[in-house]
């Protein structure tokens, strides 16, 4: 997280999609964003401790410390964290940030023909597991490329995500966001990353 950063104090909020916009599947509901400050780690110590999460998140410190080191103030992070709220609480983080940052991604999303200068790498989670499977997740996505990666950026005009194969939710998520998978789990090859971006889809900015 860049502290200081002039979009630091930016609340991002919208309406819902206008008729017709909305993949099947969406939920028509007001989700809005604000910039992730030190006043959100205990919420993010305790989202990133949710078995549902942690799953997910093999291999990363989420200890007090770490989610402090990676998500604090003091972070050299160059990503942009973000709290998503939806009916006035706190539903989930999600984050963009230049696909250099994660090297493994750039070399694979590079190779699928990406440009990875006009493209935002997305990564989320739902806090808690009762908002999970219920729809808020493909909505808060959809809105956060409309909103803040194409809405605050003019430099990105595609957005990717890389889940797990095994990560049904997810892909399915994305899927229901109107995402057009490059790779799917099953063209993936085995045992390796996937990846989807929104390339050649209606939420890209042509
Ligand atoms: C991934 C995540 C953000 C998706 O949000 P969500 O609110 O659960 O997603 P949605 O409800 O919009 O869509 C999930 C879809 O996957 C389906 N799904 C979930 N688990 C599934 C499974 N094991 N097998 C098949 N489908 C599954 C749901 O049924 C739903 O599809 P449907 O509405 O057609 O039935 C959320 O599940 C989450 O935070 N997971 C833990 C963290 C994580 O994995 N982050 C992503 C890292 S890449």
């Amino acid at each position: 997280m860049t502290e200081g950063h002039p979009e630091a104090a930016c609340r991002v909020t919208g309406g819902h999609d206008g008729p017709g916009e909305t993949p099947q599947g969406a939920l028509e509901v007001g989700v809005s964003f604000r910039r992730l400050t030190d006043d959100d780690l205990p919420t993010m110590h305790r989202w990133l401790n949710e078995p549902g999460v942690v799953r997910w998140w093999e291999g990363n410190d989420v200890s007090w410390d770490g989610v402090v080191g990676d998500y604090g103030s003091a972070s050299t992070d160059p990503e942009e964290h973000w709290i998503a709220s939806v009916d006035g609480r706190d539903l989930g983080w999600i984050q963009c940030g230049a696909p250099v940052n994660w090297p493994d991604e750039s070399v694979a999303w590079a190779g699928l023909g990406v440009d990875l200068a006009s493209t935002a790498g997305i990564d989320y989670l739902i806090g808690d597991a009762a908002d999970r499977g219920r729809g808020l997740g493909s909505t808060m996505i959809r809105a956060f490329v409309d909103r803040v990666v194409f809405g605050l950026h003019p430099e990105w005009n595609h957005a990717g995500a890389d889940p797990l194969a095994a990560n049904t939710a997810s892909w399915r998520a994305l899927e229901k966001a109107g995402w057009p998978a490059l790779l799917t789990p099953s063209t993936a090859p085995a045992g390796s990353w996937s990846w989807t971006a929104a390339d050649h889809h209606p939420l890209s900015r042509r």
